[in-house]
């Protein structure tokens, strides 16, 4: 999978944008505040139809003007296929692949893989378990669209069983169906987040030693809100049994996959807790590269990689590591300048040159 082409019509800061990216590495670079994440973000929305760093679609339009448009042409197993955003500032949008409007993300999801990798993913080893279900749900949901859907349902019920909950006017029955409905979307979302960590598992072991110089082991684990010996399903069918009158004492649900974790040990020790800076980053950097693994063996191809401003921030083995890594990838990098870059680009390379919403050379 390449993206060929990429335009923009009052996106961000961007009035018109065309512009061809090359098979292998492109480099984005700029001062700051000129547009270079932007680009990054048009292509995630692609993928995801979502932005990375906004919820809202006003935010994606250009001040003053009434709507956005994102076009991505992508070649795919020999065959090409567009991709169309149209973000219009009362908050709708709408998404076509090859000009058939589509009528639900999940049909979105798997058209274009991306795998973005930027500073602010320090989160997912750092911070709360959300980050981390996050990074697994939206990693699962561009594989497997099966599993997307059961989590919008899953939150759905999850949402009325809350509501119920803090209603006060407690109806068992209702939380009996509720209960039901969440135990058999739960356990296929468990099972595919085992299955996931499994591969993490598989693939990170080799990448994260050949990071550290065979100085570190990284293992993941799924911690659950339940016991995953088993029948998933009963599981934790029985958990919300077994803690029903908590539940209705705080009024809300306290086991399923919404409570659960990725757990991510570096030589046993829990990474998020005890490790360094450049040991979080390093894992951060593993996961990000098991995630292009996984990806080419479920689809079969590598999905696009974006870099955003990643490489200010590593160790010149680090770059290494990512520069050596990347050469059979369509890679997109943001950078100031500063890194350098060319010094390690081995293979083909386009630069373009960003200034204020406008590539003002490059791309040759
Ligand atoms: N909706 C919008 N309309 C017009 N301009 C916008 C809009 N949203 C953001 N911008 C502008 O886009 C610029 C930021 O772009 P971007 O985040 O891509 O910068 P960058 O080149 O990645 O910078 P850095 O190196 O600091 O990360 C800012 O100048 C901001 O004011
Ligand atoms: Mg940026």
């Amino acid at each position: 999978m390449k993206i060929r082409n990429i335009s923009l019509i009052n996106y961000r800061n961007y009035n018109h944008l065309n512009i061809e990216l090359g098979k292998d590495v492109n480099v984005f670079q700029g001062e700051n505040a000129q547009g270079k994440t932007n680009i990054l973000e048009s292509i995630y929305y692609c993928a995801f139809g979502r932005s990375h760093r906004t919820s809202k679609v006003k935010d994606l339009i250009m001040w003053d003007k009434k709507n956005a448009q994102i076009r991505v042409y992508i070649e795919k197993d020999r065959l090409d296929k567009t991709i169309d955003m149209n973000l219009l500032s009362d908050g709708r949008k709408s998404i076509s692949v090859n000009k058939v409007k589509l009528t639900k993300i999940g049909d979105l999801l798997g058209v274009l893989n991306v795998v973005m990798f930027s500073p602010e993913d320090l989160k997912i080893v750092k911070e709360s378990p959300g980050i981390r279900r996050r990074f697994l749900d939206m990693e699962i949901s561009q594989l497997d669209k099966q599993y997307y859907n059961a989590l919008v349902n899953y939150n759905k019920v999850l949402a009325e069983r809350n509501a119920l909950l803090k209603s006060r006017r407690i109806d068992k029955n209702i939380l009996d169906i509720y209960d039901i409905k969440l135990s058999e979307q739960a356990s296929y979302i468990a099972r595919q987040r085992i299955n996931y960590i499994g591969m993490l598992n598989s693939y990170g072991k080799a990448i994260h030693q050949e990071i550290t110089t065979q100085k570190e082991e990284i293992r993941y684990v799924y911690k659950s809100s339940f016991s995953l010996e088993g029948n998933l399903k009963d599981n934790l069918k029985n958990e919300l049994t077994r803690k029903r009158e908590i539940d209705i004492d705080r009024g809300t649900t306290s086991a399923g996959i919404h409570r659960d974790d990725l757990l991510i040990f570096i030589n046993d020790v829990d990474a998020k807790d005890f490790g360094s800076q450049g040991q979080q980053r390093t894992a951060v950097l593993t996961m990000k590269f098991s995630s292009l693994e996984i990806i080419k063996k479920v689809k079969g191809e590598y999905p696009i990689l974006l870099l955003d401003d990643v490489l200010s921030e590593l160790d010149l083995s680090r770059k290494k590591f990512i520069l050596k890594s990347i050469e059979n990838i369509q890679t997109v990098i943001t950078c100031t300048g500063v890194e350098n870059i060319e010094e390690y680009l081995t293979g083909s390379y386009r630069l373009f040159n960003v200034q204020n919403g406008s590539i003002v050379d490059g791309g040759d």
